[in-house]
Parts: structure tokens; C-alpha cells; sequence
């Protein structure tokens, strides 16, 4: 079996989670579920970093340990998660040991190799990020930090080094070479253009303040008067967590999923990290875009972070796996960001779910009952119809949807599911089985088997729909399925399951189930459920 091991950032608990940290976590859930249906190994990795100082001075602000604000965040990004019904195989916090003494281990193997050296460092710093901005950025910003815009300090210290420059040449040419290691494309040339003003060696510690604080995270395990830089420490959790005898075989990872934000680090340090530390290197950076409320950039002045208990109202107004679909399918992919607006989100609501997937398996199994007592009908042996060659369709969209997983493309795939929906509903139009049941005189009526077909071409074409769509809405696609009678395939089961009229077929007789309303039609007028 092959395995596929992806992971997303670890995410700090200064503070709780928001839509931006749920949104990366379900990417790399609906890939991880897709994997496992189709026969993957599948590691999906998450988590949360916990030595920055800013979780530090939250704490101390909430006037709690920090052992303590980072568990309560942490269990708030677990509670998130699970809301969201994300199926993580693992969860790191950077303060466990199992991370902690791994970390170590590295950076000592890096000391030993003299890829980590002790120098002067000289630099604007900026506390909020906790990374120190090159002398050009800090000029052409006034010398305030780009993101929080807060005066940057000048900072000198002593400080361990990662000797970066020595890898300038082989990054350069792992990059060129593989042209899938950094997507999309707009990031890898972000990456090759800064790879092109030249790599500096970057400070991977600080001299120990003296206030006790200093207990949490890591010592460079030759000098503990230093503490390792919170980045080059947290980088390691994805290697940290499967270096163990049981893991070994996950890595390198085939996937790091991450926002445009924290791309230099996972597509430029990380890798060079890797490169000393004769480690394979992952096969694919893939960095997003962001999420922005209601056309603004969510920010803190602001104060318009999409929480999780608005996502959660989301819910419970429209289904998880409306939310789940809607972040999927409209959320900043590709290069550039994506709004989270409420008419928008009304609009692929209905048009999608209510309209689209709901409409279409009420209206199939209502006819089903209306005219073959809920039972599926006799499809003869005849499945080209109407028209469309349905085993040719659908086996299209899977394939289709296989390419698509591939290349990260999660719209692309989310649509493939909902492309044979279309087809069913435009067949329904064509073929008219309404109008063709009013004209049936009776049982040995020849248009009787007509109807019959067509019913079962909707049915089963429904039923490969609802496979390609479950990583998406596990809830409602096998909701879809147990109305049709239906079995939701277990992991490695899409190739047997999307197979038209296969070992899994809907079979003649079997009885279908008129469920409750899949998604009910939302008021377009109706105002943003809240908190
Ligand atoms: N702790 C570091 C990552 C270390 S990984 C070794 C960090 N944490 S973070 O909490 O700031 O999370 C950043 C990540 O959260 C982004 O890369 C992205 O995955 C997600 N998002 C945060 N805000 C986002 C949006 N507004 N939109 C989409 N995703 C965003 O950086």
C-alpha cells in the first residue's frame, strides 16, 4: 500500500483558532479522506506550536501558566477540529517530549556537522512575528513591522546560525527540477525570485533571559545558555512525529499544506534543513492563499476573525458539511484570496446542496416510490440512454477526480462529484419520467421499462456521486447513499465502489428510503446566523 503523509502548519496558542486555521486543516482532511478511500496509507498530521514568546505574554497576561494557556488553546483547536469533522491521525503539541527530545537531537546533529555555528547577529526585529525582517523590508516599511505595523527593534545578539547560504545552489536546482515541490506555480516563482537576491544564514537561537520564562521550549542542546528559535524547532515536527521505528516508512512526507505566510520557511529553510540533515525531502510544498470576512482582511484591530462559534452557527443553521463544502470549494486554493461573504455563502448553499445535490436525491427517490413502490427498478441491460453513456460518464469523473487530488486541486474535484448530479438533473429534464409515468397504461406497457431505466441510471449515477463527493460532506453523502440503499465504502474500497453497476451496484428490488430534507432551501434575505 502506498503511503501518503501529509501534514498542515502547527498552529500557535497565543490565542484560539480561527476559520483560517480550520480552513487548512480541512484541506488536508478532504485529501486525507480521498486517499484513504483509494487505497492510501494515509498519515494526516496537525497540531499546535507552543513555545513562542507571544504565547509566553499571553499568558502571563490571562495571569495563568503556560502550560496551562497552551493546553486550554490546544483542546480548542482539538474541539475545533472535531466540530469540522476532521479525521486527523495525529495531533503534536510542541511541548511534548516525544517533539522536544527529537528536536534536540537535529540540532545537535547539525551542530556536529558545523551546518549550526555561533556569530554575531545584527538585525530588525519583530516581536509580534517573532522573526527578524531583512534591512530592505524594514527600510521600505519605515522600520514598523509589516504585519503589525509596530516599531521593529534593533536587536544584536550572539546567536547559533543555520549555515542557509550553503544551499542556495542545490534548492535552486531541487526546485527546477521537480517542478511539483512548490505550487501553485505564482508561489514557486515567488520563491525562485527571492532565491534569487541570494540566501543569508539564518539565527536559529537567542541568549536565555533570566525571568524564569525561559523554561519553556527548547536549549541548544550544547549550550543551554541559548534557546532554540521558535521556528527551527517547530519546523521539525513534521519529521519529529513519524521518526520512530512503527513510522519510519511515512516519511518524507508526500505533502506540507500551509498559507502563503509561512511559504519561505517550508519551501526554502525546511528543505535546507532536510538537505543537512541527509533527510529526502518532501514532495510537495503547496502554500494557499487567505481567507478574508466579508471583502476586509480579518485582523485583530478589526476584530472580524470568522470564530469557530460563528462557524459553528454555520452548523447548525446549514449543516457541517455545508460548511465544510462551502470552505472547500470557494476558499482561497489557488494564488489569491477568497471572501467568506454570507450572500455568497446562501448562494452555493442553495444552488450546490439545496437545489443541486438534495434536490436531485429527493426527486429520484420520491419518483422511485411514486412509481416502483421504493424499489429499485429494472434497468435491463441497456446503460446507454437518453443520450449519455453513464458507465463512460461517471468512470470519467472519477478518473477526473483522481487527476485532480493529484494536482491539489480541490475544486476541481469537489466538482467532479457534483458534475454527474448536473448530469442526472439535465437527463431527468431530457427524458421527462413524469410525463412518461402519466402516459403508462398499465404494467405490460413497453414504456414501462423506459422508466424503469431511466430511474436506474439516476439512482446508480447518484450513488457514484455521493462516493466522489464523501470526503467532502462525509455526513450528507452517506446520508445520500443510505436513502439509495446503498453501502459507503470503507478505505480502499473507490475502485469497487465507483464502478458502474459493479459489485456495489444499486441492485433490482433492493428497497430506497425517502430520507428527511438533505439541505433545506435557504431565504437568500435571511441575515449571518451568529455566535
Ligand atoms: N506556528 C506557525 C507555523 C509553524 S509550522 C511548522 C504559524 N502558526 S499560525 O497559527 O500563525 O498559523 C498560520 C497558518 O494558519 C497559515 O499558514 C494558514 O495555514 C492558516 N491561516 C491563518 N490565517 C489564515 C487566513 N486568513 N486564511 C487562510 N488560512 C490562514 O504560522
Amino acid at each position: 500500500m502506498p503511503t501518503f503523509y501529509l501534514t498542515t502548519p502547527i498552529y500557535y496558542v497565543n490565542d484560539r483558532p480561527h476559520i483560517g486555521h480550520c480552513y487548512t486543516t480541512l484541506l488536508a482532511d478532504v485529501v486525507a479522506r480521498f486517499r484513504r478511500l483509494d487505497g492510501d496509507d494515509v498519515l494526516m498530521l496537525t497540531g499546535t506550536d507552543e513555545h513562542a514568546e507571544k504565547v509566553i505574554d499571553r499568558a502571563k497576561e490571562a495571569g495563568v501558566s503556560v502550560q496551562e494557556w497552551a493546553d486550554r488553546n490546544a483542546q480548542a483547536f482539538r474541539d475545533a477540529f472535531a466540530f469540522m469533522e476532521l479525521s486527523q491521525d495525529d495531533f503534536v503539541r510542541t511541548s511534548e517530549d516525544r517533539h522536544k527530545s527529537r528536536a534536540s537531537m537535529y540540532i545537535q546533529k547539525l551542530v556536529d556537522s558545523g551546518d549550526i555555528y555561533l556569530g554575531d547577529y545584527v538585525g530588525w526585529y519583530d516581536p509580534g512575528q517573532e522573526e527578524y525582517v531583512t534591512e530592505s523590508v524594514a527600510k521600505a516599511h519605515d522600520y514598523k513591522s509589516p504585519v503589525s505595523g509596530k516599531p521593529l527593534e534593533k536587536r544584536t545578539e550572539q546567536n547559533y546560525f543555520f549555515r542557509l547560504s550553503a544551499f542556495e545552489d542545490r534548492l535552486n536546482k531541487h526546485i527546477e527540477t521537480h517542478p511539483r515541490f512548490v505550487q501553485p506555480e505564482a508561489r514557486k516563482n515567488e520563491v525562485l525570485g527571492r532565491l534569487r537576491q541570494g540566501l543569508q544564514d539564518v539565527p536559529v537561537s537567542r541568549a536565555v533571559k533570566d525571568d524564569g520564562s525561559e523554561e519553556w521550549g527548547i536549549r541548544m542542546p550544547n549550550d543551554p545558555g541559548h534557546r532554540v528559535y521558535v521556528w527551527i524547532e517547530a519546523l521539525c515536527n513534521y519529521l519529529t512525529v513519524v521518526d520512530t521505528p512503527e513510522r519510519r516508512q511515512y516519511w518524507p512526507a508526500s505533502l506540507h499544506l500551509l498559507a502563503k505566510d509561512i511559504l519561505w520557511f517550508h519551501a526554502v529553510v525546511w528543505p535546507a534543513m532536510l538537505m543537512a540533515l541527509d533527510e529526502p525531502l518532501p514532495g510537495c510544498v503547496y502554500a494557499h492563499a487567505y481567507f478574508v470576512a466579508e471583502g476586509r482582511k480579518m485582523s485583530k484591530s478589526m476584530g472580524n476573525f470568522i470564530e469557530i462559534d460563528q462557524l459553528r452557527a454555520y452548523g447548525e443553521r446549514y449543516s457541517v458539511d455545508a460548511v465544510r463544502w462551502y470552505l472547500a470549494t470557494q476558499g482561497p486554493l489557488g494564488a489569491t484570496d477568497a471572501d467568506f461573504a454570507h450572500a455568497n455563502f446562501v448562494d452555493i448553499y442553495n444552488a450546490e446542496l439545496a437545489n443541486g445535490l438534495g434536490n436531485c436525491a429527493s426527486r429520484v427517490v420520491n419518483m422511485i416510490h411514486k412509481y416502483f413502490d421504493g424499489n429499485v427498478p429494472d434497468a435491463r441491460d441497456a446503460t446507454v440512454h437518453g443520450g449519455v453513456d453513464w458507465p463512460h460518464l461517471t468512470a470519467g469523473h472519477v478518473q477526473a477526480s483522481r487527476n485532480l487530488f493529484d494536482q491539489v486541486d480541490l475544486h476541481g474535484a469537489a466538482h467532479q462529484g457534483l458534475a454527474i448530479v448536473t448530469a442526472v438533473d439535465g437527463y431527468i429534464n431530457n427524458t421527462e419520467p413524469f410525463r412518461l409515468a402519466k402516459k403508462i397504461t398499465g404494467p405490460d406497457d413497453p414504456q414501462c421499462a423506459d422508466l424503469a431505466l431511466i430511474l436506474y441510471n439516476c439512482a446508480e449515477a447518484l450513488r457514484i456521486a455521493s462516493v466522489l463527493l464523501l470526503p467532502f460532506m462525509p455526513q450528507k453523502a452517506a446520508a445520500v447513499l443510505d436513502m439509495l440503499g446503498a453501502k459507503t465504502p470503507g478505505n480502499g474500497e473507490l475502485e469497487a465502489h465507483a464502478n458502474w453497476r459493479g459489485e456495489f451496484g444499486l441492485k433490482t428490488g433492493e428497497p430506497v428510503v425517502k430520507g428527511a430534507g438533505l439541505f433545506m432551501r435557504a431565504d437568500t434575505e435571511e441575515a449571518a446566523p451568529t455566535a
